[in-house]
């Protein structure tokens, strides 16, 4: 009869397969991408600059020229839309906000379709922006749902429209009149952009988004 196995043999022989495991799987992600070349920023702009962008130049000309001296065009879009993510990463938007509809109802439901591989393969998203916790809303649909003013009005202050919100404000997206300012512009081009390449946008959503409202009454509806 065979002695059996060493516990360290087992241990050792455990590390080797998980090991092996990991490299093949690895192997085989690295070889699937590959064969496939990633989106840059022109390249997504090209498939057509989203309304909220020509809007900003059409209710801000005078900044709006000043920032994109080109106009609302796709060289200058694809420059908000890189600028629009540098910010999102450099404030640490993902600390709060994911950019991942899960493959569960709840998700779905709220936010529309399920998030696929082919979101995340181009420049805006290095580092991936999937985020890990949810202190925040899902913002990987955001485009369209909100009006620019809205947005504008959140980043200032965004108990202003959401009473019990706990997102910071961020004063420095607007100039001294509490105009956008370049970096403002950015950070809405972004969120606007944010699902406009999925076939439903801009209409994913059977229904208008939930909301928070002020009532009259002093109670406050919920999200
Ligand atoms: C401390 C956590 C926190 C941080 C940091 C944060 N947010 Fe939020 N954000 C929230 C919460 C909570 C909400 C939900 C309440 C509300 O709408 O204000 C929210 C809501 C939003 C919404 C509205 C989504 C919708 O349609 O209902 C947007 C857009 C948004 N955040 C963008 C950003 C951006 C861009 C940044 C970085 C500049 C940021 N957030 C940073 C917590 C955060």
């Amino acid at each position: 009869m065979m002695d059996k196995p060493s516990s360290k043999t087992l241990l050792f022989a455990g590390m080797v397969g998980s090991s092996l495991s990991l490299l093949v799987v690895a192997a085989v992600a690295h070889t699937s991408h590959l064969s496939r070349t990633e989106l840059t920023a022109e390249q997504l702009a090209a498939d057509g600059i989203v309304y909220e962008f020509v809007q900003l130049a059409e209710r801000f000309p005078v900044e709006f020229n000043r920032y994109f001296p080109a106009g609302a065009t796709t060289e200058s879009y694809a420059e908000a839309l890189r600028l629009g993510r540098d910010i999102y990463v450099a404030e640490a938007c993902w600390h709060c906000h994911t950019q991942q509809v899960r493959p569960i109802p709840a998700d779905e439901q709220r936010w529309g379709p399920r998030s696929q591989a082919s979101e995340y393969r181009n420049e805006l998203q290095h580092p991936i922006m999937r985020g890990t916790r949810r202190v925040g809303p899902d913002l990987s649909r955001e485009g369209a749902r909100r009006s620019n003013d809205w947005h504008l009005a959140h980043f200032y202050d965004a108990t202003s429209v959401v009473p019990t919100s706990v997102m910071p404000a961020y004063r420095w997206f607007h100039d001294a009149r509490g105009y956008p300012n370049k970096r403002g512009m950015a950070i809405i081009t972004y969120m606007q952009s944010l699902g406009s390449w999925l076939d439903c946008y801009p209409n994913c959503l059977d229904r208008p988004p939930s909301t928070m409202q002020r009532d009259p009454s002093g109670t406050r509806e919920g999200v």
